[in-house]
């Protein structure tokens, strides 16, 4: 069967990563990470207590700093130039600013043409927020998967709780609700349904589920 170039957008916590990863174990794809790259990013900027203001420091630093991710067992693990950062891209002080940073213009210009040259082999599953409408128009099959704020912020609040995390239910909805509009709302490259993408509610469907109608739809366009 031939290997496929497959989009998966959505808004924080539908389970595009989780389910993404998966898909691509079973089918033997390369999976991508795109909003890892935009908390890289975002780390990186807070590390060097860069204003995000600073639209000089921060085109200079999208140019020099280099982000790479790798093929986890679980995650991508994700890296700044030499500096692996796969767990403090998770950090509520990179969520808390990642969605004003990937709003920036020179941000996206760079982060979208180093994703382009990593899906260029074709075989690879990409999620985020613009895949299917800007950095990958013509994948081969497009998905947007999303859920309700409730259950998404439900799902994140129990990652946190198993990594003895002290956020409340309530801090994360409100995070993901304010990303959810920055996102929508931004001038570039909104989160938005491409007209050709598949849509995924998957509230009621639990993390296996998605997965495996995630795999079927590939296997159907791959056929
Ligand atoms: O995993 P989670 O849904 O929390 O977010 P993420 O996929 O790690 O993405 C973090 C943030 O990066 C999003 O809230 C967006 O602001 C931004 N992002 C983006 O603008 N474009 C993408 N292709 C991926 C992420
Ligand atoms: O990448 P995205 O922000 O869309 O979501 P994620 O990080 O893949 O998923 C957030 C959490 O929801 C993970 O802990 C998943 O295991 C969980 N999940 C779930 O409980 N049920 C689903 N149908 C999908 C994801």
């Amino acid at each position: 069967m031939r290997k496929i170039t497959v989009a998966i957008d959505g808004p924080a916590g539908a389970g595009k990563s989780s389910a993404a990863k998966i898909a691509a174990k079973r089918l033997h794809y390369l999976y991508i990470d795109t909003g890892a790259m935009y908390r890289a990013f975002t780390w990186a900027l807070l590390e060097r207590q860069l204003s995000i203001a600073d639209e000089e420091k921060v085109a200079a630093l999208v140019e020099t700093v280099s982000i790479r991710l790798e093929a986890g067992e679980e995650r991508c693990r994700v890296f700044v130039d030499a500096r692996e950062v796969t767990k403090e891209i998770r950090s509520y002080d990179v969520s808390a600013h990642v969605s004003t940073v990937a709003a920036l213009a020179v941000v996206r210009r760079k982060l979208v043409q180093l994703q382009r040259e990593m899906a260029a082999g074709g075989g690879v599953i990409l999620d985020g927020r613009d895949i299917g409408t800007v950095v990958l128009p013509q994948a081969d099959l497009k998905l947007y998967l999303t859920a309700s704020v409730a259950s998404r912020a439900r799902r994140r609040w129990l990652e946190v709780q198993a990594a003895g995390g002290t956020e409340t239910l309530a801090d994360i909805a409100a995070n993901i609700a304010a990303r959810d509009k920055l996102d929508s709302e931004r001038e570039i490259s909104p989160l938005r349904r491409a007209d050709d993408a598949v849509l995924l509610d998957n509230s009621e469907l639990t993390l296996d589920e998605t997965a495996d109608m995630i795999c079927r739809l590939i296997e159907a366009r791959a056929r």
